[in-house]
């Protein structure tokens, strides 16, 4: 074995593993939403006003890079605990200068989310059950909360939306706090 092909094979485990490590950690892997999925969460995002839109684990990027395209005047932000995901977001946001994009290599369950207008999440239920009881405490004052598959514990959501796909995946809309419309 040459010495390219053991480094190509110790970064390739490595890469691995740490997806692995990640994943074990939050309890979702970075499995990016669907091409159907993402079409319809960026719709929503439509008249949701100019403030923050946040994506609560951002995994490769392919929600907010297109989000931040779409809006160039508006601050995109995505925070992700796995590296590789988090990297390759990196690159992309350099490869087409996306400067309203801010990514953090961070636990969003540790950061204040109030000054968000838009959440977006694609978790899985006890994640929802978590995300629930930190906006809860926080008194949030987010708007609205784009969640994909998942829904919260106990809250109706304002309006959701199946996809026309194999699972008929449902995407909520919730309006979490009216205090600032
Ligand atoms: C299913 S992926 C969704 C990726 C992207 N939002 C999308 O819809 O294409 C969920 C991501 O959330 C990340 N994640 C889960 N809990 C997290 C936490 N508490 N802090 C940061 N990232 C988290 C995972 O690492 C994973 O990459």
């Amino acid at each position: 074995m040459s010495a390219y092909e053991i480094v190509f094979i110790t970064v390739t485990l490595l890469i691995v593993a740490s997806i692995v490590w990640s994943t074990l950690k939050v309890g979702i892997s970075p499995m990016p939403s669907s091409a159907k999925a993402r079409e319809v969460i960026i719709q929503l995002t439509v008249n949701t006003g100019t403030g923050p839109i946040v994506d609560l684990g951002s995994g490769w990027g392919s929600l907010i890079i297109p989000l931040a395209k779409k809006y160039p005047q508006r601050k995109i932000v995505g925070y992700e605990i796995s590296l590789t995901p988090w990297l390759i977001t990196k690159l992309l946001k350099t490869i087409f200068s996306l400067n309203n994009l801010e990514l953090y290599r961070k636990d969003f369950l540790q950061e204040e989310l109030s000054s968000a207008e838009v959440l977006i999440c694609y978790l899985y239920p006890e994640g929802m059950k978590t995300l629930a009881n930190k906006l809860t405490l926080e008194k949030n004052t987010t708007r609205v909360l784009i969640s994909n598959y998942f829904s919260l514990p106990s809250q109706q959501p304002e309006k959701t939306i199946q996809l026309d796909d194999f699972y008929k995946s449902p995407i909520y809309l919730y309006h979490l706090n009216s205090e600032r419309e």
